[in-house]
């Protein structure tokens, strides 16, 4: 340390000179997305079956999910019930958000009155409110702090008579424990559900995730590594799970040309009373984003690599863990937890503040644990006023409420080699700050500050 260094929070030099946004997500279109989306303004604005770029899209991403499988992923539509001899995808539906392609999956997943879906207790509503549009009930069990995704032991304790259907996300990008889900849900006949929405690229034993569950949904929203603005894509290898979930968001045409069941089939004028389709637009967005992704995945593997080796000697973090067998595609963020006894006990809020002022973009990741939510909290339903639900219970002591009050969150550095001026001031700040202990446990301590 420099005699004269002191924390930017207490009137020092900044460690990080570039101003923010640090993180600057979505790029910016190229000419060729630019001058796609200026000819499809006037050719088609509304796609009502799955042509143009919506079918392309549809394609693209099936071919994005099963070119990743371990072994030839061509699709066999002759397989038994569906599901591909190495476990790919077959249908791929396109919805207008991720949460709607989520609502068409519960509901194509037979969620309803009186059915329990069991999914993880921390993190982002969407992957679960659904079920309560379709009046069904959501049990929550604790999270794995490994991956922070649902933990399956706390899973296999939280299953009620009511389950159907098991809901995992694949958290900040890194993959769930598969095998273990798996084989409650096979030993208890349960549907698997798997929500991708950070984890575009993720795989999990050299398998992509969306393919391991009755139906994977990444949502394509702005932030996302793969994104279309707003937008959500469904995949699924079970044609009644494609059938159902099409007839939800899809009436007309792409109902008519796409449901392979004839009874259901026999819906398509009306579908079952919703549309939520893509717009052609983002679709184009979308396309032009798989394009470009394995270059940005490949980018975001370096520069969180890099990242977390230059954070290897901060004490008072905890780096993202990633397993040997997962790998974390395009991740979603960077988030290590804060060990504030190496911090001489500083508030979360109180180091952020440093470095804050340090130039850092650092926050606590947004979204609390979802027993804190009314939607989840209370004992009835508030769609349909009478109908009873279980309302969730308080998690103290949870692994889920030690990573909710912990966890910092960082940009998703994207620019390889640019980035690494950056990520190593972010480093430098971090260590300054711990170099500053002291000064930091007696502002934190002054109550006038
Ligand atoms: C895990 C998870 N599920 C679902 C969603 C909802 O997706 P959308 O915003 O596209 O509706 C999100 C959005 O951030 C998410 O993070």
């Amino acid at each position: 340390m420099t005699t004269t260094e002191r924390l930017a929070l207490l009137g020092g030099v900044s460690a990080i000179e570039q101003p923010l946004p640090h993180e600057v997500w979505p790029p910016p279109a190229d000419e060729a997305e630019l001058s796609e989306l200026a000819e499809q303004r006037n050719t088609d604005i509304s796609i009502k079956g799955n042509s143009g770029p919506i079918g392309r899209l549809e394609a693209d991403f099936l071919a994005f999910l099963n070119d990743r499988l371990p072994n030839d992923g061509s699709p066999d539509a002759g397989s038994p019930n569906g599901r591909l001899p190495n476990g790919g995808a077959r249908f791929a539906i396109t919805f207008n958000s991720g949460t709607s392609a989520l609502l068409a999956a519960y509901f194509a997943l037979g969620v309803r009155e009186g059915v329990d879906v069991v999914g993880p207790s921390l993190t982002y509503h969407a992957a679960l409110s659904p079920v309560f549009a379709l009046r069904g009930d959501v049990v929550l069990a604790d999270i794995d702090p490994d991956t922070r995704g649902l933990d399956p032991k706390a899973l296999q304790t939280a299953l009620t008579e009511h389950t159907k259907v098991i809901t995992v996300v694949h958290q900040w990008g890194h993959p769930c424990d598969m095998d273990a889900i798996l084989r409650i849900a096979e030993r208890h006949e349960l549907r698997v559900l798997e929500d991708c929405s950070h984890a575009h690229g993720s795989r999990y034993k050299g398998k992509p995730v969306g393919t391991f569950g009755d139906a994977g949904v990444f949502s394509l929203q702005a932030n996302k590594a793969v994104y279309a603005g707003e937008g959500g894509i469904l995949v699924t290898s079970d044609p009644q799970v494609h059938d159902r979930a099409t007839l939800l968001g899809h009436y007309r045409d792409r109902s008519r040309d796409a449901v392979l069941d004839e009874d259901l089939r026999a819906h398509w004028v009306t579908g079952f009373g919703l549309k939520l389709r893509m717009s052609p637009f983002n679709a184009i967005v979308a396309r032009h984003a798989l394009a470009a992704f394995p270059a940005r995945e490949e980018a975001r593997h370096r520069c969180l690599r890099y990242f977390g080796e230059q954070l290897a000697d901060v004490t008072y973090l905890e780096p993202v863990h990633v397993a040997d067998h997962v790998d974390m595609g395009a991740w979603y963020g960077y988030k290590p937890l804060y060990r504030p006894e190496a911090l001489g006990g500083v508030p979360r809020s109180v180091l952020i503040e440093a470095l804050r002022a340090e130039g850092m973009e650092v926050g606590a990741p947004s979204g609390p644990r979802l027993s804190t939510l009314p939607l989840y909290a209370r004992p009835e339903n508030p769609l349909f006023p009478g109908t009873p639900k279980t309302g969730a219970v308080p998690e103290t002591g949870s692994h889920a409420e030690y990573v909710e009050r912990h966890a910092l969150s960082l940009p998703t550095f994207t620019n390889w080699p640019e980035d690494t001026t950056l990520i190593d001031q972010y480093a430098e700040a971090f260590r300054k700050v711990g170099r500053h202990r002291d000064a930091l446990v007696r502002y934190a301590a002054d109550p006038t500050r």
